[in-house]
């Protein structure tokens, strides 16, 4: 597992904008670090768009809904089915919400993406990596994040972590999560320079000291450190509510 402090600097951006992407098995604690993050940035002055995949916009409530009510059709998609809606409510995404927000010049930081797919899709539910892969690539034209933090934790911990109800796929026994968890641990491998992984067993601040150290230098190699935008920061984009 890497350290967060020393991950390396992303790719060079086609957009003027910062993108950020958090990963991890159901309960690792995303949403925590989400709203860190985005404080951070805000007290920085940036421009934060935060949104989340399934979901993140009109169309992709509808999708959510689909795939992960616990209604007996729901339970019934097929993983080539289940594979396109994912694709389906990502390509929306970023077409309404990521791309026109990084072509503003914001940070965007989305709660999943495509790595989500792959690992889930592919590593979960047996379908090839290349063909999500080449599907979700297709669906979002290429738009790949400039960060990816990886929540990394063992499936029987984060499962003691969930409150509520579970959904379709947090109902998975624990051998669909670790082969999702292996999943996402064999993207951050191939792909060090976009990703950061994290080990989420420590506790809430020690994650998000990690998250803080890796955005700070990604910031200085960016040359987006403490720079004072303009326009006002946005609330969650789409306004859609996950449940
Ligand atoms: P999430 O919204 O993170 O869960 P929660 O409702 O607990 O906040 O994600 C919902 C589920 O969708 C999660 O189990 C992972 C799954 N998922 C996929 O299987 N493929 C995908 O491409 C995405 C984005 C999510």
């Amino acid at each position: 597992m890497s350290d967060a402090s020393a991950a390396n600097t992303a790719t060079a951006p086609t957009h003027p904008g910062l993108f950020i992407s958090f990963e991890g098995i159901d309960g690792v604690g995303k949403t925590t670090q989400v709203n860190r993050l985005r404080e951070y940035f805000r007290e920085k002055g940036c421009s934060v768009t935060e949104t989340f995949e399934p979901g993140g916009t009109q169309l992709g409530a509808a999708i959510r809904h689909l795939l992960l009510s616990n209604a007996e059709d729901s339970a019934q998609v097929s993983p080539r089915a289940e594979a396109l809606l994912y694709a389906a409510d990502r390509a929306e995404h970023v077409h309404d919400v990521i791309a026109p927000a990084l072509e503003r010049g914001q940070v965007v930081i989305t709660d999943r993406y495509l790595d989500s797919s792959i690992a889930y899709q592919a590593g979960g539910r047996e379908l090839s990596e290349s063909e999500i892969e080449e599907l979700s690539m297709w669906a979002t034209g290429h738009m790949l994040p400039d960060r990816t933090y990886l929540l990394d934790m063992d499936p029987r911990v984060s499962h003691e972590r969930l409150t509520g109800e579970p959904d379709r796929l947090e109902s998975e026994p624990d051998s669909f999560q670790n082969r999702t968890r292996q999943g996402f641990l064999a993207r951050a491998a191939a792909d060090p320079r976009r990703f950061c992984v994290i080990d989420a067993a420590q506790d809430v601040d020690a994650v998000w000291e990690q998250i803080r150290t890796d955005v700070d230098s990604l910031l200085e190699s960016r040359h987006l450190g403490g720079r004072e935008q303009s326009s006002t920061p946005s609330e969650t984009s789409s306004g859609a509510q996950r449940k």
